[in-house]
């Protein structure tokens, strides 16, 4: 069956809590008999040591940045500072109401301005904007001043954005939200950019192209010049997916490949973790002729004081007041803590820790590109594989203790497994690594049923993936209902 859930510790009549009286004593029967639910509810009895051992226990099996090295690709798992957490916890910050006054919350503004000029020094960008609260939300935001500019412009034909097919899924998602069609090119076997494919789409009714810089292979677009050159020629804007910045921070700015907005994933590069569901931040950054248009409102400097500004050809609000504040407090204490010298380290090692790996692994596994790769390496499925899938080396790698890399990803990969080892990793917690790898290769080769039934030694074993998307219960009462 599954492990406990806390519902299989009922036992009738057993107390955890008890609610104050006066509780019990509100007459709460009109509001009962219009909003009240129609099937009890199953809440189990539990007593407190229960509910505690229960939830420590689950909080054990979790795994975390923090218990073990996260290779997941494209997601950028990497530890962050907890200094960073420190300074996101101080009460000044967390007790902040979004009503204050301008003048009561002085220190807060200049936290966003100086984030704001920060980033604008690392990306080239002339103004930014901190309401967007993902990366995808900063692609709608991007693509909303994208569209603002060229109406305002009255060129209402440019209704379409190019995108690459080997781009993130959110790229075509946020194009279709914002009201855009999308045209898709065919990049080449490498993920990069097939020229002759832009320029057979680019005409006056493009608003602009998207693009991931690596690209999702992790290759550096090395025609970035031409492309952007291209696409202005024809009248359009480039957008740059700046979620995997972590590969060229310090070291290439975005306006210097010919970048007019973008948008940057705090929660990957900046300090906060990736993933988790947890609060995220997608601030969207533009060049000077476009600042105009960014959401309302925008902190400016007057002197020593801060203040808001509007501005009346502005896309709007975005998101309630500011976006995720305390998630920008984190990203200027990251940015702060390495300094303007320290800060191409980020890109340098997490470059350097991915081609490592590469270069240890391409005897046992196909590298899907073999050339030098920025943030992270995409292989193919391992040599000699002799039925082994990758989703089987996944699973075998949870048997010794390591999350699993991304897999399936980017579509245009076969078997693809997409490794990000971040630079927070060490060579010798890489070494480990790859020494694990290197054994489930050999094991594939000597022994490879031992590798298809993996995981061994997990609490749930191998799960039928098709019939808990076919048949989801996702609610106790689904489950104790269900019959096969
Ligand atoms: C290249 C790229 N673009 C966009 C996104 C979307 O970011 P978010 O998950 O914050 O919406 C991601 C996510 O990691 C990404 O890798």
């Amino acid at each position: 069956m599954y492990n406990k859930l806390i519902f299989d510790y009922n036992t009738p009549n057993r107390v955890g809590y008890d609610l104050p009286t006066h509780f019990a004593k509100f007459d709460n029967s009109k509001l009962l008999a219009k909003y009240g639910r129609k099937q009890t509810m199953i809440l189990p009895s539990a007593s407190e040591l229960e509910v505690v051992r229960h939830y420590t226990n689950l909080s054990l099996k979790n795994f975390g940045v923090e218990t073990g090295l996260y290779p997941l690709g494209s997601c950028t798992m990497k530890y962050n500072p907890k200094v960073d957490e420190a300074i996101a916890s101080l009460k000044g910050f967390t007790n902040l109401h979004p009503l204050v006054s301008v003048n009561e919350c002085q220190g807060s503004l200049e936290v966003l301005y100086e984030l704001s000029q920060k980033l604008e020094k690392i990306t080239g960008m002339s103004g930014f904007t901190f309401e967007p609260c993902a990366g995808a939300h900063g692609e709608l935001t991007g693509l909303m001043i994208i569209k603002q500019y060229h109406l305002a412009r009255k060129d209402k034909k440019r209704t379409k954005i190019i995108i690459p097919d080997s781009a993130h899924g959110t790229n075509p998602a946020s194009s279709n939200v914002c009201g855009f069609e999308v045209i898709s090119i065919a990049s080449n076997p490498d993920g990069r950019i097939n020229l002759s494919s832009l320029k057979s789409v680019l005409n006056d009714e493009v608003a602009g192209i998207m693009l991931t810089n690596p690209n999702t292979l992790g290759m550096f677009e090395k025609d970035i010049l031409k492309i952007t050159k291209l696409v202005h020629e024809a009248g359009g804007l480039c957008y740059y997916d700046g979620a995997n910045l972590n590969a060229l921070l310090g070291r290439v700015k975005p306006t210097a490949m010919g970048f007019d907005v973008l948008h940057l994933n705090l929660h990957k590069t900046f300090g906060t973790p990736h993933g988790g569901g947890g609060p995220g931040s997608g601030p969207v950054g533009c060049i000077a002729k476009l600042v105009k248009y960014l959401p309302n409102p925008v902190i400016i400097q007057k002197g020593d004081h801060y203040e808001f500004s509007n501005s009346k050809t502005s896309i709007g609000h975005v998101s309630g007041y500011y976006g995720n504040f305390l998630v920008c407090v984190k990203a200027l204490a990251f940015i702060d803590s390495l300094g303007e010298t320290n800060i191409a380290k980020v890109s340098d090692n997490a470059v350097l820790n991915a081609n490592y790996i590469k270069e240890a692994l391409k005897q046992d596994y196909k590298l899907a590109i073999n050339e030098p790769c920025k943030h992270e390496v995409v292989f193919g499925g391992v040599i000699n594989e002799n039925g082994v899938t990758t989703l089987d080396v996944a699973k075998r790698l949870l048997d010794y203790g390591y999350h699993a890399p991304t897999i399936y990803f980017p579509l245009i990969v076969n078997e693809a497994m997409m490794i990000e080892p971040t630079e927070s990793e060490s060579k010798e917690t890489l070494d480990e690594f790859i020494a694990v790898l290197k054994l489930i290769a050999k094991e594939a080769r000597e022994n490879p049923d031992l590798v298809k039934g993996a995981p061994h030694t997990t609490i749930v074993k191998r799960i039928d993936e098709v019939r808990a998307a076919r048949i989801p219960l996702l609610t106790y009462r689904e489950l104790i209902n269900y019959h096969e």
